[in-house]
C-alpha cells in the first residue's frame, strides 16, 4: 500500500536568486497600503540582467481604484528600464497574525495578464507566505492559451 500523494507540490528549494527576491518582496509588503482588506501583498521581479523591482498593493477609499502588488512591481520594472520578467516572488497574507494565513496568494486574473506581457510560458511565479515560498507555477500554468504581444506580431 503506497501513501497518498501530497495534496500540493512541496515548496521548491530556495536558490540565492529567489532568496533575494523574497527579501525584496517582504520589504515591499511591509509598506503595503491595505487599510480596507488588511491583506498585505509584496511582489518582487528579477529581470534577466539581475535587476530587482518590488511593489506592494495600494488600496484606495474608492475601492475599485486599488492596485495589486504585481502591478506595482511591473510599474517599477518598466520605470527602471526593465522589459522582461525572469521570475517573480509574490508574498500575500493577512496583516493580522492571528488570522488564517494558509491560503496561496496566487495572482488575480488581471495580474496574470499583466505578467504575461513581460514573461515567457516558462517564467517561474513563486507564491509565498511570510515564512517562505509555498509553491511555484509557470506562467503558462497560470494563464494557458494566453493572448500576448506575439498575437499582435510584436
Ligand atoms: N492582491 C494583490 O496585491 N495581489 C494578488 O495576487 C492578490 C490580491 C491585493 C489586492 C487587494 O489590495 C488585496 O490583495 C485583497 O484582495
Amino acid at each position: 500500500m503506497t501513501a497518498n500523494p501530497p495534496a500540493s507540490p512541496p515548496p521548491p528549494a530556495a536558490t540565492p536568486a529567489v532568496a533575494g527576491l523574497f527579501a525584496a518582496a517582504s520589504a515591499a509588503r511591509g509598506q503595503a497600503h491595505a487599510p480596507y482588506s488588511r491583506f498585505l501583498v509584496g511582489a518582487a521581479i528579477r529581470t534577466p540582467d539581475g535587476g530587482i523591482f518590488a511593489g506592494a498593493n495600494v488600496e484606495n477609499a474608492a475601492y475599485p481604484q486599488g492596485q495589486c502588488a504585481e502591478a506595482s512591481a511591473i510599474g517599477a520594472m518598466v520605470a527602471g528600464g526593465g522589459k522582461r520578467i525572469a521570475e517573480i516572488v509574490i508574498i500575500g497574507a493577512p496583516a493580522d497574525p492571528a488570522a488564517d494565513a494558509s491560503g496561496l496568494c496566487t495572482p488575480c486574473g488581471g495580474c496574470r495578464q499583466r505578467l504575461r506581457e513581460f514573461a515567457t510560458p516558462g517564467t517561474p511565479i513563486h507564491v509565498a507566505g511570510p515564512e517562505g515560498v509555498r509553491a511555484t507555477f509557470t506562467m503558462d500554468q497560470l494563464l494557458p492559451f494566453s493572448f500576448g504581444p506575439d498575437n499582435l506580431s510584436f
